[in-house]
């Protein structure tokens, strides 16, 4: 077993992309495709977890800029081949400690990513975040609602609260992986010390929670 989401993530890289062909998901998908890319419209993104660049695709087209970020040199080979993806710019890189000094954006975009930061993490993790902000900057947060049923069920939960799941992976290895699934006022408080203006949007596997960070 292996907790180490990096590690869980590059194995994964060759196979991660099945989540998005599972049939019951597709109208979702073509929904959140469709409202996704707009927001970003002529905007300085920072795409943090980036992965396989399935969401990097419809946004970079629409974008002024991207920088994607993702720990994993394997996920990127990947993104890289993606027709949407040109003029990306990749930063392989540690979501906590990004090699991004002095840079701004316009807005953040992170898919899947929000799930994975440890609940007690997660205050100090937005207020960093907050330093890579323009004012006024837009941050979307698009992640996985539980559903009975068709989510991988939850194998464990620690002292802080957060929940696990445990993944088996085509090689025959399973990991232990973090992954969280906050509530729509959960996210409202994490962000209400800095941000006046946020919504929250779900569709029926998934949510995205959309602010303002105010400056
Ligand atoms: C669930 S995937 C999401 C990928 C992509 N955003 C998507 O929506 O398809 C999570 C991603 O987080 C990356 N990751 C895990 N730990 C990381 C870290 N500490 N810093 C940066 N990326 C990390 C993994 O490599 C993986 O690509």
């Amino acid at each position: 077993m292996s907790i180490e989401m990096k590690d869980y993530y590059a194995a994964r890289a060759k196979e991660y992309d099945k989540i998005y062909a599972k049939p019951e998901r597709q109208e979702d998908l073509r929904a959140i495709e469709q409202w996704l890319p707009p927001k970003f419209a002529d905007a300085e993104v920072l795409e943090v977890a980036a992965g396989t660049g399935y969401w990097t695709q419809f946004i970079a087209p629409v974008a002024k800029r991207v920088v994607a970020l993702d720990a994993s040199q394997e996920t990127f080979s990947i993104a890289k081949s993606r027709a949407g993806c040109a003029g990306v710019d990749w930063v392989v890189g540690d979501a906590y400690q990004m090699p991004l000094a002095g840079q701004k954006f316009d807005a953040v975009f992170a898919g899947f990513w929000f799930s994975h930061i440890p609940l007690e993490k997660l205050p100090g993790y937005l207020s960093y975040l907050n330093g890579f902000l323009n004012p006024g900057a837009r941050v979307i947060f698009l992640d996985n609602l539980y559903v009975e049923g068709n989510s991988t069920p939850l194998s464990d939960r620690d002292a802080a609260g957060n929940t696990y799941q445990t993944r088996p992976l085509a090689d025959g290895s399973t990991h232990k992986v973090l992954k969280n699934y906050p509530t729509e006022l959960e996210l409202s408080d994490l962000v209400s010390s800095f941000s006046r203006q946020f919504s929250y949007t779900t569709w029926q596997y998934y949510w995205a929670f959309d602010y303002r960070f105010d400056g």
